[in-house]
């Protein structure tokens, strides 16, 4: 295995790079201001919301949010890994990527893929010789033609055939991780999926991370799936979305089924935007995740009580992600039917037809709200009400936010104002409870308070789309000292900026493409500023950094004062005094505390 890139090559590569040249290679760009335009080539519309700024080198969409350097538009569009892009950057430059001596294992978990894909392989060439199964396949509409794009294959019955048949090229422990095979009470090796028609589920670059697969006797479990691994996560893996992007170079939608026979079933009608999350509810992981591919999803319910409940809880996670030019859209089948046996009955067209009728989120929203609590009494609707105000909080974006309100208040029969007295106030920040903490924005580790992620995201959003400007300011530099998780990511940021005078916001990113925090950078490099002069921009960041300062030291007095169990020490007393000073005479100014 070839050692790691050097950060260096990276840096000096994208120096190199333009990325308007880039991108004019895939896409006509239009000068437009300072920047330039296109149709997004990454959904499909027709009027340019795709802005690509040559001196940060970074591109943004503003209907779909895709956004990003040279090297994430390389790995997005033309589905490449990070080396693979780097590569073709180096290939355009006429350079060598050179390789850091020392082995590094470049993907320590290259030999489970391996592995997935034999198998991948073998059950494809299984699935040739064993009549039953085809015959299955058959039984169910499914052709030559739809079971080679999706890969589907066959295990055979017998306890070893896969062992057996990968056994002289991967070790135990490879069959074992990749969750191929399990070991028996005894010890010995036998294969995890027996008897099934298996549907290989494969990551963005196409690569079998994992398996589904049916049963076609009637038994338990008829569906069976690979156990989570260390390529493998079904939190995070959406079955079809490979295929359907594949299959369609401009996405602008997806739907988003129960099964894999759901998807299957639709692209053998010739329908290839469906996919699926494989027997798990809708995460906001995986919505996120969708609305990096398409601004737009329809979601598919089945018709009883357990798909109304999955309708609910899948709303309670798609309110907060709900932003922008994103939509969602939700169908209920008829009771009894999933998107597959419509499609068989109805036909492509009956089945757009039905995709058509789907409701908006926000509709979904109170219908779901209205069949718990009954619009047609007073308590009903005050109920309603009370429920809807706790979904509204936890959505981010303030226009949708407004439109719920207006909804709610006309359904409930509320005076609008009256709604909105109970919702929290935006300027506190919307509620993000439910969503998991982001990297980045929480120097505590706990529950910080509300307002102090906005300022984070403030302050790091220009220093990292401004990273010419001089940052060495005081206000800045003693935030960084205050220390703790925020205050060290800002502070290597410095020191990188330092490092490099007149790097640009993707060389900057770049440096940063291994830590945990990267997609939270990505995503303040592309936040809007509204066009504001670079003079305000950093006033602005420079007022965040001191609200920041005075917040921790507010924090750093509380804890001084809320010490019980002793007597505060000599220099206790004195850091109190320093911070109360210091407190006083920030707040005294109302805004910049020097
Ligand atoms: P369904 O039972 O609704 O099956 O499971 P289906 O998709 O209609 O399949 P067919 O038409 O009977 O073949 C929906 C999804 O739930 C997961 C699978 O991902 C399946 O695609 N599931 C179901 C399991 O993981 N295990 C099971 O035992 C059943
Ligand atoms: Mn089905």
């Amino acid at each position: 295995m070839a050692g790691r890139i050097p950060q260096a090559f990276i840096d000096d590569l994208l120096e190199r790079t333009d990325l308007v040249e880039l991108i004019q290679r895939y896409v006509p760009l239009k000068k437009s201001g300072s920047e330039f335009a296109a149709c997004c080539p990454f959904h499909s519309e027709n009027t340019p919301s795709f802005y690509v700024s040559p001196q940060k080198q970074f591109y943004h969409c503003f209907g779909c949010g895709a956004h990003g350097t040279a090297v994430s538009f390389l790995m997005e569009h033309e589905n490449l890994s990070f080396p693979e892009a780097i590569g073709q950057l180096a290939e355009w430059a006429g350079l060598e990527v050179p390789r850091e001596p020392g082995s590094v294992e470049a993907e320590p978990t290259a030999h489970l893929i391996e592995a997935l894909e034999a198998a991948a392989r073998f059950y494809v060439d299984q699935l040739k010789h064993s009549p039953v199964a085809v015959e299955y396949l058959k039984g169910r509409g499914i052709d030559g033609n739809t079971a080679r794009d999706f890969a589907i294959g066959w295990a055979p019955a017998g306890a070893g055939t896969l062992v057996r048949a990968l056994g002289e090229r991967f070790d135990t422990e490879t069959l074992i991780a990749s969750g191929l095979a399990a070991r028996r009470d005894d010890g010995s090796l036998r294969d995890r999926f027996r008897a099934r028609i298996l549907f290989p589920i494969r990551d963005r670059r196409g690569r079998v991370t994992g398996f589904g697969g049916r049963l076609i006797e009637p038994g338990e479990p008829k569906y069976l799936n690979s156990p989570e691994s260390a390529v493998f996560h079904k939190s995070q893996t959406i079955y079809g979305l490979f295929e359907a992007r594949r299959a369609e170079t401009r996405l602008g939608e997806l739907v988003v089924t129960e099964g894999y026979m759901d998807v299957v079933g639709l692209a053998q009608a010739g329908f290839r935007r469906a996919v699926a999350c494989m027997g798990t509810a809708l995460t906001r992981g995986h919505l996120d995740l969708l609305f990096r591919q398409v601004p737009r999803l329809v979601l598919c319910f089945d018709g009883d009580e357990a798909g109304r409940r999955a309708a609910w809880r899948a709303m309670e996670q798609a309110l907060p992600v709900v932003q922008g030019m994103r939509e969602i859209r939700v169908l209920f089948l008829p009771e009894g039917d999933d998107p597959d046996s419509l499609v068989r009955r109805e036909g492509l067209e009956g089945w757009q037809r039905r995709l058509n009728a789907g409701t908006v989120l926000s509709e979904t929203f109170m219908r779901l709200l209205a069949e718990r609590y009954p619009l047609d009494t007073a308590e009903g609707r005050s109920q309603c009400a009370h429920a809807a105000v706790a979904l509204v909080n936890t959505v981010n974006d303030p226009l949708f936010r407004g439109q719920l309100c207006d909804l709610v208040a006309e359904r409930t029969q509320t005076p609008r104002a009256r709604i909105e007295a109970m919702l929290e106030q935006p300027e506190a920040g919307p509620r993000t409870a439910a969503a998991p903490p982001r990297g980045g924005d929480d120097s505590s580790g706990g529950t910080a308070p509300r307002g102090r992620n906005q300022l984070w995201s403030a302050l790091l959003a220009r220093v990292l789309q401004l990273p010419r400007a001089d940052w060495r300011d005081p206000s800045i530099l003693r935030l960084v000292a205050a220390g703790g998780r925020a205050p060290e990511i800002l502070g290597s940021i410095l020191d990188s900026i330092d490092a490099s005078p007149g790097i640009s916001t993707a060389r900057l990113l770049e440096q940063f493409r291994d830590a945990s925090f990267f997609p939270r950078l990505m995503q303040l490099a592309s936040l809007p500023l509204g066009g504001e002069e670079p003079e305000l921009s950093r006033r602005v960041a420079l007022d965040s950094a001191d609200r920041l300062f005075r917040e921790h030291c507010r924090e750093r007095m509380r804890s001084l004062s809320s010490q019980t169990d002793r007597p505060l020490g000599q220099e206790e007393l004195e850091e109190l005094r320093r911070l109360q000073a210091l407190l006083a005479q920030g707040e005294g100014m109302g805004n910049r505390g020097e």
